[in-house]
């Protein structure tokens, strides 16, 4: 754990220089606007420990797989969003000296990222080897408001005396993954050169062929004006300009980047360099404060939407905005191409591609903080893909329309290369199944189901169907060799998560084939012609989930987790050696498959998704019997339990879990977060508040609330968008409050009554757990 990140309800704050920890903060400290962003990497030369990383969404390359020993259905590469153009360059000399924070004395360093306004700030004060202090104070931006371009400022002033600052600015495209497979690079160079007093350069990825041009604006302005550009220099893929100062004594050399960056994923090929110039001449009327007040502004309307506030406990205060942050920097959604990856943009890990961790725990976040659109763009982005996911699973030997989307991915083909997780952790495509639930039933468009949702449903049913097979012995169903959400177990019988979910999945299938006949008999005609969906196979379907097995402990009355599951050594994780932990650093592989310990919610992801299906005393015994073996070494995990505690009305537990998975990033509880954020669990720190202490869920097409207040807070305030209407909910010890912000009525149950709560109408109740 780290906890040198300062508390403070707006900004992030690290005030003492840490190179050892470099990696860390660029992570916390990395910014985006959805299209594109970038860890915190210093503009100056660093000689230090450092990940560069800028990326663009959509950009991705095919790197080739590798693995030990190849397996029959292994896909041919791993497409991972790239490091890209590298814009912020800045290689210093004052006085001859290269300024490099690894090689001179560090008086002073701060770095502060000003989640309401969307800037980072860096600053600091550096003696030199010749004695001469200078101060630096850099700003940074990805705009929201023009997601094509990003600017930064950087201010150096000569402290104690007069200094020559020779100055490179630089755009660079020559950069490289550290994670490439094979040390390839992936990128080629195209064009490059002047455009006026601009820099550019185009290059094209390899194998993708996506072309990407970035048009770079520098302006070096001394106390006497604007200093002209000296010498350019143009190396393949880099392009430079020269600048060479002197700054009098407490006097301060200005230098102001712009940068627009566009690719053939948004604009023809052909005119990516008039779109870059004209991105940049927009921005041209504005100085640099004013682009920060519309980057305020921008950021503001969000924050308008979807803010968290918490009252009396600054540490969750940061740590929910914090959060709400990065999934906002990650995802805007205007784009069903698009999808957030683990990491968004900030690291390699995970190759910024699609895992379950969208369905699973992104979109209740966007779908109750943004209009319907975006959670719909989401489900798209799987519609989209659906020929693809039936392709991956004909590759692995099924037939008729089934579907298998993949573990991860990002243009719908299979990209993971272990097995027992490629084969085998297939309960993914329950969570594409519910998501659709979800936000039917979040949203009310029963639109959506016909028209796109039961396409991917029968698929993924059909998938089911051919996934389980009988048991003359057990006269029943199973399903045999999978992983479900618990990595920590491969190849297992029986997983009770995978076999539940794939029952709801065809259930849920046949309740939505019932109603289309009902309501839209002609698109219900159609929809069993071009898929050939018989009366005979639905039966079959219905047949299964009357037949299928679900391991079970009569004694203890608990689902089991898999086949088996009891034979295990059952220690609880608080017996383990403190220093044995996290075991996925301290154990071998085997050792954990053999032990009783689980990475994250795997029973109890099933109670999460399906808890109408399960009454609270189920749900306490299942939730006393598998957390106390659970060693939340996924980021997905502690959000999930925090949710069922506070269900449970564990109201310790469950506010250990909020700071656990709020705080996973800031704190580095995980020690990994030097690789990146953990962006897809932070959606469920979201619903730890909304869904957890606000217990909120939607009832009957209405929006049901059943709050508590965590002893340590004073209250907590949220917004949620329901169906039309925005509402701002207050909740206190002893009361809460929801007001109607909008002109649109909203239907609402609490745990004593169903109403209509009128637009701008207010009403309080005195019920809070
Ligand atoms: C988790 C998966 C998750 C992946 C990406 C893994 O550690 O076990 O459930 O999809 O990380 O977040």
């Amino acid at each position: 754990m780290k906890t040198y990140i300062k508390h403070n309800p707006w900004q992030i704050i690290e005030d003492t220089f840490r190179p050892e920890h470099n990696e860390f903060s660029e992570s916390i400290f990395a910014i985006g606007n959805g299209r594109m962003g970038q860890r915190a990497n210093f503009e100056e030369y660093f000689s230090g420990k450092s990940l560069q990383g800028s990326y663009l969404a959509g950009i991705y390359y095919p790197d080739k797989t590798r693995v030990g020993w190849w397996k029959n259905g292994y896909p041919e590469y791993f497409a991972k969003v790239i490091n890209s153009f590298n814009w912020i360059g800045l290689d210093i000399a004052i006085n001859g000296q290269r300024l490099d924070l690894a090689q001179v004395t560090v008086l002073s360093f701060e770095r502060r990222l000003d989640m309401q306004r969307g800037v980072l700030q860096r600053s600091f004060v550096v003696r030199m080897h010749d004695g001469v202090e200078v101060k630096v104070e850099a700003s940074r931006m990805y705009h929201l408001f023009a997601s094509e371009t990003a600017s930064l400022q950087y201010q150096v002033q000569a402290l104690t005396a007069d200094v020559t600052i020779e100055l490179t600015s630089f755009l660079d495209a020559e950069v490289v993954n550290r994670d490439s497979n094979y040390d390839e690079k992936f990128w080629e160079p195209l064009e490059q050169g002047q455009q006026g007093q601009n820099l550019f350069v185009s290059s094209r990825t390899k194998k993708t062929g996506f072309e990407v041009c970035a048009e770079l604006e520098t302006r070096v302005t001394g106390t006497d004006g604007v200093i002209e550009a000296g010498e350019i220099v143009s190396k393949d893929g880099y392009m430079a300009q020269r600048y060479t100062a002197t700054v009098a004594k407490s006097h301060t050399l200005c230098v102001e980047k712009r940068v627009a960056i566009i690719t053939s994923e948004n604009h023809v090929a052909e005119k990516l360099r008039t779109v870059a110039t004209g991105r940049l001449t927009d921005l041209r009327a504005f100085h640099f404060d004013q682009l920060k007040e519309k980057q305020a502004k921008a950021w503001q309307a969000i924050w308008d939407e979807s803010d968290i506030e918490i009252f009396g406990d600054v540490a969750a205060q940061q740590a929910i905005r914090y959060n709400i942050f990065q999934l906002n920097q990650t995802y805007t959604g205007e784009d069903a191409r698009l999808n957030i990856g683990p990491k968004g943009f900030t690291g390699e890990k995970y190759g910024g591609v699609t895992y379950w961790d969208t369905e699973a725990y992104c979109i209740p976040f966007y779908l109750a903080t943004q209009t319907p659109e975006i959670a719909r763009n989401l489900l798209l982005y799987r519609y989209q893909q659906l020929d693809k996911a039936i392709e991956n699973a004909g590759k692995l030997g099924f037939s008729n329309g089934a579907a298998l989307f993949p573990m991860v991915t990002i243009n719908g083909e299979e990209c993971h290369n272990e097995w027992e997780i490629t084969f085998e952790e297939i309960h993914r495509n329950g969570a594409i199944a519910f998501a659709i639930y979800n936000y039917v039933r979040y949203t009310g468009d029963n639109d959506y189901i016909w028209s796109h949702g039961l396409d991917v449903l029968i698929a993924i049913s059909r998938f089911w169907a051919q996934r389980v097979n009988w048991s003359t012995d057990k006269e029943q169903y199973v399903m045999l060799g999978v992983t479900g959400p618990n990595e920590y177990e491969n190849n297992v019988n029986n997983n009770w998560y995978t076999n539940r979910i794939a029952s709801w999945c065809l259930d849920y299938t046949l309740t939505c084939l019932r109603n289309c006949e009902k309501s839209r008999a002609e698109i219900f005609t159609a929809l069993l012609a071009r898929l050939k969906l018989t009366a005979d196979e639905q039966n079959h379907w219905q047949h299964i989930i009357d037949k299928l097995y679900f391991p079970y402990d009569e004694k203890r009355k608990i689902f089991l987790q898999q086949d088996g599951f009891l034979d295990k050594e059952l220690i609880p994780v608080q017996e383990l050696d403190p220093s044995q932990r996290p075991i996925n650093q301290k154990w071998s592989w085997d050792r954990i498959l053999r032990s009783c310990y689980i990475k994250q919610a795997d029973v109890l992801q099933g109670f999460y998704f399906l808890e109408e299906h399960f009454d609270e005393e189920t749900l306490d015994r299942h939730f006393e019997f598998y957390e106390p073996l659970t060693v939340h070494e996924s980021s997905l995990s502690p959000c999930v339990h925090a949710i069922l505690a506070a269900k449970l009305g564990k109201t310790a537990k469950a506010y250990e879990f909020y700071l656990r998975t709020s705080r996973l990033d800031l704190d580095d509880y995980n020690n990994d977060t030097e690789d990146g954020l953990h962006i897809t669990s932070m959606a469920g720190t979201w619903m730890t508040i909304v869904e957890g202490f606000a217990g909120m869920r939607v009832k009957d097409g209405r929006l049901y609330l059943n709050p508590m207040l965590p002893p340590e807070w004073k209250g907590y305030k949220f917004r949620i968008l329901f169906r039309g209407a925005t509402l701002l909910i207050a909740v206190y010890a002893d009361f809460y409050t929801i007001e109607n912000v909008s002109d649109t009525p909203a239907h609402i149950q609490t745990a004593a009554e169903v109403f209509v709560l009128a637009g701008h109408g207010t009403k309080q109740i005195s019920q809070v757990r």
